[in-house]
This record gives structure tokens, sequence and C-alpha cells, in this order.
């Protein structure tokens, strides 16, 4: 088991990382909880113990159950079971678990304690750790949502064996993120030190900027075009495989801006193959609703802002000429794609 401190000054936490660290939670659970929530979904099937008296709250499955209807189901249930105010909920499941369960533990109450037990490589390496909870409006993802810390987080790698082969390359796309963000050779790890490797590079991040006031949002890194590619359309790319042509945009964006050399370009082509990760665009967008999509972008604060590597590492980068942008697209685009 690693374990991987979450150095925040007012609430330090940590994530435990191991093949069977689910069997942790009991010790990891606030000694003050005499009960605890346990939220989950149905096809998670992972058994965990929190050793004292709980129940299971099912949420439905998909993205649109990442809504305030979820959140207010799950708390008029907490209310009518009585979970009080020194009670626990624990979150076992993927990210839409950990934000759904995280928000309603952030407002129940006015904030009870939660632990996440991720059960996907994507929320071990991300959504679970950093204190981001919300969910979703018809009008976009994450629109609503709190900063609240989990007491701990245990990111059993053993669970990440039985899970989907899609759902696992998803979680490589983010993995592949981390190469750029100082974790270099990643690949060369065992997958428990990979995981650890990953969190502790988040933690470090987020300990430094809790509220995404400025570096947090390095944790982007190929985002800004994987969200735009996500809302587009119907075109079958999981989160971090869009993540992944995401990285590959961003290399060429930054390599035409000055900022980076071919050969680090190649660096990203070479690290998103290494994981069988896509390299290009599902054909058949078109470069202005990809550009259209990124300036509506939530972190386009100031024309488009970009977060690209660079001299000084990957960091934001304000008011990205549009030209340059359109030519970074026509470097994701697969042969004969002309959308
Ligand atoms: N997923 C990005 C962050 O937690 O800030």
């Amino acid at each position: 088991m690693i374990v991987v401190p979450v150095p925040l000054a007012d609430r330090p936490y940590e994530v435990l990382v191991g093949d069977g660290v689910r069997h942790e939670l009991a010790r990891v659970i606030p000694s003050r909880a005499r009960r605890v929530a346990v939220v989950t979904q149905r096809g998670i099937g992972v058994e965990i113990d929190p050793g004292r008296e709980h129940r299971i709250f099912e949420m439905p499955d998909g993205e649109h159950a990442k809504s305030l209807t979820t959140v207010e189901s799950l708390c008029r249930e907490f209310s009518q079971w009585g979970l009080t105010r020194s009670d626990c909920v624990v979150a076992v499941g993927g990210g839409i678990v950990t934000d759904t369960a995280g928000f309603a533990a952030a407002v129940y109450h006015r904030g009870v304690d939660v632990i996440h037990v991720a059960t996907t490589l994507l929320g071990q390496i991300d959504a679970a750790i950093g204190g981001k909870t919300g969910v979703n409006l018809p009008e976009g993802k994450n629109l609503v949502g709190a900063f609240w810390q989990p007491s701990a987080v245990l990111c059993d790698t053993e669970v990440l064996h039985t899970l989907p082969p899609r759902e696992y390359r998803s979680g490589l796309g983010e993995l592949a993120k981390y190469h750029f963000l100082g974790g270099g050779d990643l690949d060369a790890l065992s997958l428990e030190q990979q995981v650890a490797a990953c969190v502790a590079i988040k933690a470090a991040v987020v300990a430094d900027d809790e509220r995404e006031g400025g570096r947090r949002a390095i944790l982007n890194y190929g985002h800004t075009l994987a969200h735009a590619i996500e809302i587009a359309g119907d075109h079958d790319l999981r989160h971090g495989e869009a993540v992944a042509v995401g990285l590959i945009f961003a290399a060429e964006l930054a390599r035409r801006l000055g900022r980076i050399d071919a050969e680090r370009v190649a660096e990203h082509r070479r690290v998103v193959a290494a994981y069988d990760l896509p390299d290009s665009l599902p054909v058949g967008l078109a470069t202005s609703e990809l550009v259209g999509l990124m300036a509506r972008d939530k972190k386009a604060l100031d024309g488009i802002t970009f977060v690209l590597d660079g001299p000084d590492g990957v960091e934001s980068v304000t008011g990205v000429p549009v030209a340059d942008i359109e030519a970074a697209i026509g470097a994701v685009r697969s042969e004969g794609d002309r959308s």
C-alpha cells in the first residue's frame, strides 16, 4: 500500500493506494460517525465494510443521474434514515458517484464527512481527489457544485482489473496527461505506483491552489478540445480518449506558438500511442464548431484560454489566435477528413 498525503493547510487527508485498500475503510472513517450512508450504483459490485451501522443508497447510472434531482433524493433518504451531522457518507464508484455523493455530503446539514472509494482509474487519478464535487444542469456539465474535501480516499487497484476495457482505457487518457505535469515515464511503473504518482501530482497542485484561482487549471491539460469533442456529439469517444486527442492538439498548438519544439510534440504522440489511445479527431467535426465550443468553454476567461506546455512547463495561456487554433485542429485530423 502507498499512502499519499494531500497536504491542505486546514483539512489534510490521505489517499491510500494499492490492492485491497478498500478493506481499510472502517479504519479511516472518522470515529465520531455512528452511521454510514453508502452511495453507489447497482452495477459497481465492489463490496465494502464500514465496520458500523450502514445503509446502501443506490443512485441511477449515467451522466444524467449526476443531477440536483439525485442530490435531493439522496438527502431526503439520508434524512428519513436519520443520518446526523456527525455521521459519514461513503461514495463507492466512479466520478459520477463521487461527484454526486460528494456534493450531497457537502450540502446535507451544511456538510458531513465523506470518504471516496474510487472504483475506476479515472476516479482514482482525478475525480475523487481534490474536493471538486457537483452535478450537471440541462445547460451544462458541472454547473452546480462545491469544493468539499473528503476525509480520506481509497484507491483500490485490485478492482481496476475487473473494469470494462473501454472504461479502463478512458482512465489511461488522464494517466497520459500526468506525463506532462511532471510525471515523466509513468509507463515504466506498476499500476499501484502509477496511480500513486498521479495522485501525488494532483495532491501537490490542489494543495497549492485548492479553489482553482490559478495553477489548478493545469489539471485541465488536454481538456479544452476534449470537452468540445464531447459536446459536439455523438462520436462515441470516452472522456479519456477525447483527452488523448486534446493532448496532441495542445502540443501542436504550443509548437505553433513557439512554446515547444517538434520533438516535444513527438513525445506527446509517443505517450498517447503507448497507451493505445486515439490521436485524431472523430471524422466529420467542423473546425468552426470546435472553435466555437472551445470559446464557450467555462475555462475561457479572456479570449480563448488554453492550458499549454512551454519552457516553464504546463500553464494557462490567454488570447490564443484563432488561426493557430484552426491549424492545430488540422494537425489532429485523420487522413481524408476535410471537415
Ligand atoms: N479535474 C480537474 C480538477 O480536479 O481540478
